[in-house]
């Protein structure tokens, strides 16, 4: 049976993305949040996962105020990194997993969670960005991502979002879909997005250190409790798209009930307006 190893949580700032790009790595600014990947790195290249469920926002680039999914999960072959107004990044497709993908589907819908099932999706900075802090960069054209990866897809951009216990339970279904697929598969999930930022208003560039790890505390040791926080503490604590930090919540959700192993903890101030937050936790 397919099993969940492990779950990895990361900001996905696009500004991370655009440094290495542009070959910026290095650069001091750039080298402080980047020295939090490192263990990262060597640990996906030791744990190499069959399959990455990934858990991310779109930024209004797949989606737009046309029609907005609360959860949409990705069921196609392959996926093009999206233009966001300044050319697609030069990373590899992203290959998916239309048979596992199809397969939590079918479970999970069956266990009364409404998903938007997605042929076709260009992913943006949500997606790509914790690929390139985890996998490192890759050719575009001759290079690959490690492995076949299912997008999905949460709004937490337009109100109203879904709520953190709802979150944590959909995770859990998700957990009772893998387990129920019929192939050894291993693989991991990651929630991404957050820590505190808001990019907007009078309270634009709201950094809040002390909550973020405090959140992490708990994202460890009490998710049950944490997925109770109503969504306006979110955002009245961790600014306007600190609400990005719900979507970590599915990833817990789908961990064993059992306390996880911390393989590795970074958090750093700043990455562009952002907070980066970064855990790996596995099942013990
Ligand atoms: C920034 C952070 C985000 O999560 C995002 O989607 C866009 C921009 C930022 O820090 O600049
Ligand atoms: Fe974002």
């Amino acid at each position: 049976m397919a099993k969940i190893t492990a779950s990895v949580y990361t900001s996905h700032v696009p500004a991370i993305g655009a440094a290495l790009d542009l070959g910026k790595t290095a650069e001091p600014y750039w080298q402080k949040v980047f020295s939090g990947y490192d263990f990262s790195k060597q640990w996906m290249k030791d744990n190499k996962p069959d399959v990455v469920f990934l858990v991310f926002n779109d930024h209004a680039t797949a989606f737009s105020l046309e029609m907005i999914p609360t959860f949409a999960i990705g069921t196609a072959a392959q996926y093009q990194p999206a233009d966001e107004g300044w050319g697609p990044r030069p990373v590899p497709q992203v290959m998916g997993h239309p048979a596992l993908a199809s397969h939590i589907a079918q479970s999970v819908i069956q266990d009364d969670f409404d998903l938007t099932i997605v042929n076709k999706m260009d992913v943006d900075h949500g997606l790509t960005v914790p690929l390139s802090l985890m996998c490192g960069q890759q050719d575009p054209v001759k290079g690959a991502w490690p492995c076949p990866v299912i997008p999905f897809a949460v709004n937490v951009v337009q109100y109203p979002v879904p709520s953190g216990r709802r979150c944590y339970n959909l995770g859990k279904a998700i957990r009772k879909a893998v387990e129920s697929y019929d192939e050894d598969l291993n693989v991991q999930i990651w929630g991404t997005g957050g820590m505190s930022h808001q990019l907007q208003g009078p309270r634009a560039g709201l950094i809040n250190a002390e909550w973020d790890n405090r959140f992490l505390d708990r994202l460890i040791a009490e998710p049950e409790a944490l997925a109770q926080m109503p969504h306006i503490d979110y955002v009245r604590e961790a600014g306007s798209e600190g609400i990005e930090l719900v979507m970590w919540l599915i990833a817990r959700g789908a961990m064993s009930d059992k306390p996880p192993t911390v393989r590795h903890r970074f958090y750093h101030v700043p990455a562009s307006n952002t907070a980066v937050g970064h855990l790996i936790l596995e099942n013990t």
